[in-house]
């Protein structure tokens, strides 16, 4: 097959980096076992990164962004995915140095796909997509360590892509969720994700004595990183549990190692991209039954090719809410 398709394309002219729609030919595609269909793709931060020209992300261009894509198997060289299998790709180097899910078309291997589950569809799975996959890594972290059930947890950036799914998630599964947010008149929205308190971030930072703060939460979910994580660490009860997956508010972070040593404190790490392909199933496979979310609709908008460039220079400002699909 060769025929041409559209795609979003991120070009570098000088120094500058021009994002714009191209036709491109499946023949331009990267070697893999499957060629994809994509029928949506959604929006996440390190897509803004690849779109402005972020070295440890993207090295050459041009690129089409997205991490994220679900659709449809057009040809296999893989049993295990024949022909017309709706498929689930995020993450691994989709999107960074492999041609991304901004596109009608991709071709990967076959190890980065999972089966869409029954009960999701490609727009249900990209609703949650690499976000949603990362909240769900993040709680999964958690429930290794303590009982969500009844658990006081914060999570920050509570409007964007991980914060909001993690909030909704969170509160699913019996957690009391406060949400520290920059967009306060978002509170109404966070409320009905469940939240049980909305929390101005800087009014977060500036009450917090650090490095120990009055124990507050047994469970954080962290997006931000900077400031933020320093006032989390120092709000933890004993045993609270702490999965960090982001650095919107800077990489650096101020602590001791008194929240750790004198409150049994634990810190996590949280990776989806080169997360194992049998760790995802487990966490998609939730997302379509216990862990079933009803007000992804509310938090999710769709766009199209043309109109997804915009909000890519939104999300790299941190004034996106929820999630943004691209319908291909
Ligand atoms: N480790 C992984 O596998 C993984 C996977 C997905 C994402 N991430 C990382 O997680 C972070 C969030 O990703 P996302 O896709 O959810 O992005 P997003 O939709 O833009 O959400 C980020 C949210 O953080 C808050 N925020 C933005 N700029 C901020 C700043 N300067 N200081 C404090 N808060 C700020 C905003 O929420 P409020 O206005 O509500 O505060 C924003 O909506 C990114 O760093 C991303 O790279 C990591």
């Amino acid at each position: 097959m060769s025929h041409s398709f559209r795609a979003i394309v991120v070009n570098k002219v000088n120094d500058r980096f021009v994002i714009s729609i191209k036709d491109r030919s499946i023949d331009d595609l990267p070697d893999g076992d499957l060629l994809i269909k994509v029928e949506y793709s959604s929006l996440n931060y390190k897509d803004a990164l690849s779109a402005s020209g972020v070295k440890g992300v993207t090295k050459d261009y041009p690129h089409t962004p997205g991490i994220d894509a679900a659709g449809i198997v057009e040809e296999s060289k893989d049993k295990e995915f024949p022909v017309g299998s709706t498929v689930i790709v995020t993450g691994f180097d989709l999107g960074m140095d492999t041609s991304g899910g901004f596109s009608e078309y991709i071709r990967v291997p076959s190890r980065w796909a999972i089966k869409c589950p029954d009960g999701l569809s490609t727009r249900d799975s990209m609703m949650i997509g690499t976000a949603g996959l990362t909240a769900g890594l993040a709680v999964a972290s958690m429930e290794n360590k303590c009982e969500i059930r009844g658990s006081k947890t914060i999570v920050s950036g509570a409007t964007g892509g991980v914060g909001s799914i993690g909030v909704n998630l969170l509160s699913h599964l019996g957690s009391e969720v406060t949400a520290i947010t920059g967009k306060i008149e978002s509170t109404e929205l966070l409320m009905e994700l469940g939240a049980s308190d909305v929390v101005d971030r800087g009014e977060f930072i500036e009450s917090t004595r650090l490095p120990l703060n009055k124990g507050m939460y047994n469970t954080a979910l962290d997006v931000v990183g900077g400031a933020i994580l320093s006032s989390i660490i120092a709000s933890m009860n004993y045993n609270g549990v702490i999965a960090i997956c982001g650095n919107v508010g800077g990489p650096k972070f101020d602590t001791t190692v008194f929240p750790f040593i004198l409150r049994a404190n634990c810190l996590i790490g949280i990776d989806s991209a080169g997360c194992p392909i049998e760790n995802r199933k487990v966490i998609w496979e939730h997302f379509s039954s216990d862990w079933k979310l009803n007000n992804l609709e509310r938090i999710s908008r769709v766009v199209d090719l043309e109109n997804m460039i915009p909000e890519i220079q939104k999300i790299l400002e941190g004034k996106q809410t929820g999630r943004v699909l691209l319908k291909l």
